[in-house]
């Protein structure tokens, strides 16, 4: 069965991303999908670092071959920092080498406690998959005030949000 690969395109510790993405697992899980959480909190910071001046290490190559390459739909649930997503989204794509995203599809999700809920980072992040041949699907979904509508477990405070975010993957599934 196809594999639906959620990213949390942070490493702060105790996200809200991440609380996000546990949720989007929860409603994969619950439309009977199987899905795999890419957690940035995981990536080695030093080894990327060195790896985009053409050193591979073992230890990303690794993580390419695990979370991108067999895979072909991911959603990236990204933060609003600083008016766009975060740095080391673009680290992360700046990284694996750009034919793994060849035609692939991403689902985009922005993350915020303030109301534009990532809407800016989100179109950014539109060119830059674009660019590496990714097919972005139409439906990029703002969580806005992310603390009054998620929980720690990844359960929805609002199920308005719930069903937001239910609607956006049923449509990436048939995308
Ligand atoms: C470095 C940094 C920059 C941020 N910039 C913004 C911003 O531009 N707009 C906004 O609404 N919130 C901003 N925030 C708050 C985040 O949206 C908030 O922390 C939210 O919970 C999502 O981030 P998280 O997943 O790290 O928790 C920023 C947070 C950090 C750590």
């Amino acid at each position: 069965m196809e594999r639906i690969v959620v990213i949390s395109c942070t490493n702060r510790p105790d996200s809200y991303t991440l609380k996000v993405c546990k949720a989007y697992l929860n409603v994969l899980k619950d439309l009977g999908k199987e899905a795999i959480l890419l957690d940035f909190r995981e990536l080695p910071l030093e080894q990327m670092i060195g790896e985009n001046f053409g050193k591979s290490t073992p230890l990303f190559t690794g993580l390419v071959h695990s979370y991108v390459q067999p895979h072909s739909k991911f959603v990236f649930v990204a933060p609003e920092y600083n008016g766009s997503y975060p740095g080391i989204l673009k680290l992360f794509l700046d990284t694996v080498p750009p034919r793994e995203w060849t035609h692939k599809k991403a689902c985009l999700v922005g993350v915020s406690q303030g109301r534009a809920g990532n809407l800016r980072g989100m179109e950014h992040l539109t060119g830059v998959l674009q660019y590496l041949k990714m097919h972005v699907f139409y439906n990029k979904l703002p969580v806005s005030a992310v603390d009054k509508v998620v929980k720690e477990d990844g359960s929805f405070i609002a199920e308005e949000q719930g069903r937001a975010c239910t609607e956006q993957i049923k449509g990436f599934l048939s995308f």
